[in-house]
């Protein structure tokens, strides 16, 4: 493992300045593409709407892997960030992000380890713990001078994470306040399986239900006579839902940054598109075979796009619709709008999923107002999934 960790820790992190601008048709496609105006436009409007509910954010980097942004986030105001993975908080923290809460449970030693080492660093780093199993796997591999902050892990209905027993939650919290290395920071609830709920209304009835049933255990921990800090959890689809959720400290919105085709779907409170926030990120592909009318095929298909549900769908091309035909490819098909659509032309397509998609590329290309782009920002912590 610590040769895993120096390699994490020796990634780039900072822009890389080109030194001619490239206009998008001149990028090696497929390429992620970033708007930057836009990116900053959704990161200010989430820290309005989150500041004016009396809520903290503790923005998500699974969606974006790149210390450039979450610094961004920072610099807004964020009250820390939030990563999935260990090998994501290695890179986070070498980057000098410094206040990092692990949002999955860690079980063995292998990654236990990890995070004592990272623990011993000075930086403000949180996990999260949904048994006493892994409370004790996390205790065994704890150096004496490390300090962890631990926080709960509660779920409701989604039965991917968290505990759902009353007393397991109390033990962990006796546990955790009884060890002089940790400290017991708050609880965390994720209901992931509300977020992409078509229909304000549906998503918010779900969302604020099940928050309730979470509440109804913080107030039973709190007659237990503990004091709980932090509550921490929410995302994109329920931004503007979990806000009524007293409780609730911070929020650890993801998507909303980049929006993607399965968030745009969903709906937003007024309109049919969720387009609270701008699609920011792109993938840029060429054009490079049309073996008969009505369609043309571009290089991008799984290997540079992920989805686990809707297409990419082209940005500006109206009625063309997207398929993916393979690993490298990808099938444009339009009765209308293919003549328009010439070989060697670069199709903007909005991501279907963002979290994944990036996950598949080196960097972002980021694009100013003049249209440009004149930087490349790394995904420092790609393929960073354990
Ligand atoms: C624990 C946790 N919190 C927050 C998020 C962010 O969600 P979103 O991208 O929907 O904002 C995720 C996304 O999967 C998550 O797993």
């Amino acid at each position: 493992m610590p040769f895993l960790v120096e390699q994490l820790r020796q990634r780039q992190f900072t822009p890389i300045e080109l030194k001619k601008a490239l206009a998008v048709e001149e990028l090696p496609t497929p390429a992620l593409v970033l708007n930057r105006a836009a990116l900053m436009r959704n990161i200010e409007k989430m820290k309005v709407h989150l500041g004016a509910a009396g809520k903290g954010f503790r923005p998500h980097a699974k969606t974006h892997k790149c210390p450039i942004i979450s610094k961004l986030q920072i610099d807004a105001g964020a009250v820390g960030v939030c990563v999935a993975k260990v090998s994501e908080a290695v890179v986070l923290l070498a980057s000098g992000v410094n206040t990092v809460l692990i949002t999955s449970p860690v079980t063995t030693a292998t990654k236990a380890n990890v995070v004592g080492d990272l623990a011993l660093q000075g930086a403000s780093l949180s996990v999260v713990v949904d048994s006493e199993f892994g409370l004790e796997v996390l205790l065994a591999c704890l150096p004496q001078d490390a300090r962890l902050n631990v926080l709960v892990d509660l779920d409701a209905a989604m039965g991917r994470t968290g505990t759902r027993s009353e007393s397991v939650m109390l033990r962990l919290v006796e546990k955790i306040s009884a060890d002089q290395r940790l400290t017991f920071a708050g609880c965390q609830h994720y209901a992931g399986h509300v977020m992409h709920i078509e229909g304000y209304e549906p998503r918010r009835e779900l969302s604020l239900k099940l928050w309730a049933t979470i509440e109804e255990r913080l107030v039973w921990l709190r007659a237990q006579g503990i004091g709980i800090e932090i509550v921490t959890g929410s995302g994109t689809g329920t931004y503007d839902i979990d806000t009524e959720v007293a409780s609730i400290t911070d929020l650890q919105v993801g998507s909303y940054i980049f929006m993607d085709e399965e968030y745009c779907c969903i709906g937003s409170q007024s309109a049919d598109r969720f387009d609270d926030f701008e699609v920011s990120l792109t993938i840029a592909c060429t054009t490079i075979s049309q073996p008969m009318d009505g369609m043309i095929t571009v290089d991008g298909g799984f290997k540079s796009m992920a989805s686990d549900t809707v297409f990419p769908v082209p940005y500006d091309l109206a009625a063309t619709k997207f398929r993916f035909a393979g690993d490298e490819h990808g099938v444009l098909i339009s009765k209308e709008s293919m003549q328009s659509v010439t070989l060697g032309q670069v199709i903007q397509l909005v991501t279907p999923h963002c979290d994944p998609t990036v996950n598949l590329h080196d960097y972002y290309w980021v694009q100013e107002e003049d249209g440009l782009i004149h930087s490349c920002w790394p995904v420092s912590a790609r393929g960073c999934t354990w």
